[in-house]
């Protein structure tokens, strides 16, 4: 059993926070945020996530997990110091460190003992020397302390799962005493461990994040010439993918990507290629591939339609993927924001996103169930592809739109089925 700190309490921190609480450790869990503090002691989550509750809840009945927003209370008794605390995107597309800085200096301030100091944010490369240095410079003269890079590969949505089912655990330190003992928390998942040198290990979470994306723009690019010649993309997506090379797996062409991950890590790492002199082709194609993504669904509902002007249209999905809450850089909100702009009077519905969505977009109109948004509606846009959707009963749709005209940018549909109950269907690449 370790004594461990997790500070930033946001989706990795919370999951991890759980599950190394869930595997028996003693876990502090550190934020700044007052209220987000006070919640989670009362066992309210402060995001959406699958199992979360639950998970959080067990381990603090238990008595394992414990929250705070004072380091005093945690940092000195602890063995490991996660660092979860976010790394947002700047206007010039680099990662904004503000807040590991911040955090790092307040962690060093109250180390004592030795600390093993884990950055489980994605930074940019070179970002374990510059914690270490800080530290170094703040932290009481008697403490000792190592940092060991722990790229995280969580997806929102599916988190609690991946915590406890790791494709590989990555751990980067100069210092491999200090590596194996981090590798000691992640022994029983039963998962692959790779020990490197720390940039190694966060080069890695960046060129996963960017193949992954590069993926998904690809496909994107396939679809759209899919609809010219005639082809349908989700065929030939199962039709690549039995090719172990190739693989099923982030082949679904849609609205492109989205979230607090892909898009940030593409850019970042693109800034930092071009900062040490590189010009990185691929990665601007696959940002600008999937800007394009959006523009061009939108295109498609106005020549479906026409002047958009005053027509009512309803947007079903608001997150930036299934089973979450989470808009950030959500391409159903970008569609949103564009229809508004040419005056489309839009009534969205989203399972669990429309809280966010709201603060982000508040003139746009907000419907309490998927068959009140689409009531007079001259079409229905797809933009998440919730099982909710894929459930729904499109005859009852029918009956309540005034036109009816799906376009459906996540793929969730049969066109042929669709089209059977009277329904005009286009979807991304299905081009027959
Ligand atoms: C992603 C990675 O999958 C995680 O491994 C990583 O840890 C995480 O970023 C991170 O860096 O924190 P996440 O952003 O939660 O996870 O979501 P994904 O499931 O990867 O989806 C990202 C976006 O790509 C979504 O907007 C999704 O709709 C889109 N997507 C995904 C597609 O358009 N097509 C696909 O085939 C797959």
């Amino acid at each position: 059993m370790a004594t461990i700190a997790i500070v930033g309490l946001g989706y990795v921190g919370l999951v991890y926070g759980g599950a190394f609480a869930d595997l028996g450790n003693s876990v502090w869990g550190i934020d700044i945020d007052v209220e987000k503090v006070d919640k989670l002691r009362q066992g309210t989550m402060p995001i959406y996530e699958p199992g979360l509750q639950e998970l959080i809840r067990r381990n603090v009945e238990a008595g394992r997990l414990r929250f705070t927003t004072d380091y005093a209370e945690a940092i000195p008794d602890a063995e490991f110091v996660f660092i979860c605390v976010g790394t947002p995107s700047t206007l010039d597309g680099d990662a904004d460190m503000r807040a590991v800085r911040a955090a790092a200096e307040t962690i060093a301030r109250h180390l004592s003992g030795h600390t093993i100091i884990v950055n489980k944010s994605t930074m940019p490369i070179g970002s374990g020397d510059f914690i270490s240095a800080l530290v170094e410079q703040l932290k009481p003269s008697d403490a000792t302390f190592a940092i060991v890079t722990n790229p995280e590969f969580l997806r929102e949505g599916s988190a609690v799962y991946d915590v406890f089912h790791p494709s590989r655990i990555v751990l980067g330190a100069e210092d491999r005493e200090a590596a194996e003992r981090v590798a000691e928390l992640y022994r029983v998942l039963d998962a692959p461990i790779l020990i490197t040198d720390r940039r190694s290990a966060e080069m890695i979470k960046y060129a996963s994040n960017a193949i992954l994306a590069t993926r998904i723009s690809f496909i994107n690019e396939i679809a759209q010439i899919c609809e010219q010649v005639g082809a349908d993309i989700k065929i030939v997506a199962q039709g690549m993918g039995y090719d172990p090379r190739i693989g099923p797996l982030f082949l679904e062409a849609g609205l492109g990507f989205g979230g607090s991950c892909f898009p940030k890590d593409v850019r970042a790492l693109a800034a930092m290629a071009e900062r040490v002199g590189c010009h990185p082709q691929l990665l601007h194609a696959v940002l600008e591939i999937n800007e394009d993504q959006r523009r061009r669904f939108v295109r498609k509902v106005q020549e479906l339609l026409g002047d958009l002007y005053g027509r009512p249209i309803a947007l079903w999905g608001l997150a930036f993927k299934q089973d979450t809450d989470d808009v950030r850089e959500s391409p159903a909100l970008d569609v949103l924001r564009m229809l508004l702009q040419r005056g489309a009077l839009v009534t969205a519905y989203d399972p669990a996103a429309m809280t966010n969505a709201a603060r982000e977009v508040p003139d746009a109109r907000y419907a309490p169930d998927p068959y009140a948004a689409v009531v007079g509606a001259d079409a229905l846009l797809i933009a998440t592809p919730w099982n909710e959707f894929k459930q729904a009963d499109l005859r009852r749709v029918k009956r309540l739109m005034r036109t009816p005209i799906i376009v459906d940018g996540r793929n969730i549909y049969e066109p042929a089925e669709v089209r059977s109950l009277g329904f005009v269907y286009v979807g991304v690449g299905r081009g027959h």
